[in-house]
């Protein structure tokens, strides 16, 4: 299956209150087995901090909480290789397609997953996936959409990434808990290496 987030099994949802935090928090990551992240523009140093890492070769880094059409224009013009949104908003997909940027929307309902595979879409963040059922929510989607395939995120941990892994309908699974803001504001790049290296030792 073609892949949004460049075939990655596991993406980082990143809060960055520093830009300059962008490339030691790429390098954590990648020494702890990441390459992928999405970066949230949640607060005013994502934006910066995408387009800091915009000629890095060892992850593919992504935009998240995009809710505007102008945000999409941002995040391409900062060099973002993909883009999520909590929802599915159409004005945010149109102007995905016409700069040429894959977008990965949040779904919660069967309304939304509908809609969003009428679009051409197959690749829908299940959001937040926890609240609304975790596993037997997408055991219950995966029967009337086929050709859905999905990102939980919203409570996934290391103790139930790899169940939602071993389910042929989720690409990748995607979360914080690698990232916590408290090791991020102390500069304790160490510890997100070793929550990386762990979570991807969970799968
Ligand atoms: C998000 O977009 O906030 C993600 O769903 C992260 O959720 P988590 O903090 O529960 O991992």
């Amino acid at each position: 299956m073609d892949s949004p987030v460049g075939g990655a099994r596991i993406v980082p949802v990143v809060v960055l209150q520093d830009a300059a935090s962008a490339h030691p928090l790429a390098d954590a990551l990648v020494a702890g087995g990441i390459r992928c992240a999405e970066i949230t523009l949640r607060t005013a140093a994502g934006l910066d901090a995408i387009d800091a890492l915009r000629d890095r070769q060892d992850i593919v880094v992504g935009a998240g909480t995009i809710l505007s059409p102008e945000q999409v224009d941002d995040v391409v013009d900062a060099g973002a290789r993909f883009a999520v949104s909590p929802g599915f908003d159409p004005r945010v997909l149109e102007r995905c397609l016409a700069r040429g940027i894959p977008l990965v929307p949040g779904v919660a309902t069967a309304t939304e997953i509908q809609q969003a595979l009428g679009r051409g879409l197959r690749h829908l963040k299940l959001f937040p996936a926890k609240q609304i059922g975790g596993l037997d929510a997408i055991r219950a989607f995966a029967g009337p959409f086929p050709d859905a395939c999905f990102m939980p995120s919203g409570g996934v941990s290391p103790a139930n990434a790899s169940d939602y892994l071993a389910h042929a309908a989720v690409f990748a699974v995607s979360g914080s808990w690698m990232v916590p803001s408290d090791a991020l504001e102390a500069g304790d790049f160490t510890r997100i290496e070793e929550l990386s290296r762990r979570a991807v030792a969970a799968l």
